[in-house]
């Protein structure tokens, strides 16, 4: 039995454990749990316990409904604890101010922003076209000295990423812009060597935005998309590449990010593409 099922024994009825989840969020000082709605009246008590078992934790949130939205967020509701927004999450030393119930974030895309971010040479013009806070702009400037221009269309995102480059020892620069990636694409054209695409249902649909933005040489992509599996992902990859008017040179690498539902996978692949107009 999950630690937090423990404590809650004898606190809340038998029967009721087995619906609490052993995983949730935690960012920063802030928890983000899934609960069921038939176990509404116990909401609060799993909060107080959450705080004991995780001193650090000052605000509990429950998740009310599924990603949605362009601005790909869950709605969420307060239960237990501190009733504030914003908080500050650490990954790999990195700091990223996160406004929990108005903007996108997945603790568990920390490897990740870290894996990227190691493969970003000196010097380089890098654009994350859907940055969010900013998770993959915050790890590359804290550990290159490169230019990154982040965009994304919900200013709560824009706001925290601006926020985090006062926080951090920054070796480069971030740009952060408010704005559609297909408009603010139409500025960097032929300027940057490394786009980052994390809009995993619709990243196919500014594929042809990206590959405008690379040098004529080429550049890298790191495009993320669902999936069932890695041969159908890398399948819609070279095919899209292709429709979007892209010559793949290599495929640098590929893997599994993250599970996401059953049968429903996270992939990315690091690809060298050279623009073929
Ligand atoms: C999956 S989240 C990005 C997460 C972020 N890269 C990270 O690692 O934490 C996708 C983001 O894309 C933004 N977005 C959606 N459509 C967009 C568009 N047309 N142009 C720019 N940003 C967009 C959403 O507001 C959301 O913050």
């Amino acid at each position: 039995m999950g630690k937090l099922r423990s404590l809650l024994k004898g606190i809340i009825p038998e029967n009721i454990l087995s619906k609490i989840p052993s995983s949730y969020d935690i960012i920063g000082d802030t928890i983000v749990i899934e609960l069921p709605t038939s176990i509404r009246d116990y909401w609060r008590s799993i909060g107080e316990i959450l705080c004991k078992l995780h001193k650090h934790v000052k605000t509990v949130y429950v998740k009310v409904s599924g990603v949605k939205g362009d601005y790909r967020i869950r709605e969420v509701t307060p239960v237990y604890g501190v009733v504030k927004h914003y908080t500050i999450h650490k990954e790999y030393g990195v700091k990223m101010v996160v406004n929990v119930p108005n903007v996108y974030f997945n603790p568990s895309l920390g490897y990740e922003h870290h894996r990227v971010a190691n493969l970003v040479d000196e010097g380089e013009t890098v654009y994350d076209m859907f940055s969010g806070v900013g998770g993959f702009s915050l790890h590359i400037a804290c550990r290159r000295n490169v230019t990154v221009y982040a965009s994304d269309i919900n200013p709560h995102a824009i706001l925290c990423l601006t926020l985090s480059t006062l926080i951090n020892k920054l070796k480069g620069c971030i740009i952060p812009i408010l704005g559609d990636a297909k408009i603010i694409a139409s500025y960097l054209v032929r300027s940057v060597d490394r786009v980052i695409m994390n809009l995993p249902e619709k990243s196919h649909e500014y594929l042809g935005y990206a590959l405008k933005c690379l040098r004529e040489d080429g550049g890298i992509i790191h495009y993320y998309h669902f999936d069932y599996s890695i041969s159908s992902f890398l399948k819609h990859f070279i095919a899209s590449i292709s429709t979007y008017g892209g010559r793949l040179v290599k495929i640098v690498h590929t893997r599994k990010v993250l599970e996401v539902a059953p049968y429903k996978y996270l992939y990315v692949v690091d690809a060298y593409v050279i623009p073929n107009f």
